[in-house]
């Protein structure tokens, strides 16, 4: 079995698009607290918090 890695930097929806489907096998991910570190990442507020990762999360999807 061929074990790969690699890295991308940028806006992960538009990344993401880019990826293969059925080419990942873990995604391991530390996205923006709802606004509780504004001052650190910035800031979500929490109302718009699923609307800002429903997107995301389909791309997370690869299939
Ligand atoms: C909670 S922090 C991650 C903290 C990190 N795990 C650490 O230990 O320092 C969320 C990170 O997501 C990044 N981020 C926010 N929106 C993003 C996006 N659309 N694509 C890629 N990264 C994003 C922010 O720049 C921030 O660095």
């Amino acid at each position: 079995m061929k074990i790969s890695t690699s890295l991308m930097l940028g806006d992960c929806k538009e990344e993401l698009k880019g990826v293969k489907g059925n080419s990942v096998d873990l995604i391991f991910t530390s996205p923006p607290y709802a606004d509780s570190r504004k001052n650190t990442y910035g800031g979500l507020h929490p109302d718009e918090y699923v609307g800002w990762f429903e997107p995301i999360s389909k791309e997370l999807q690869l299939n």
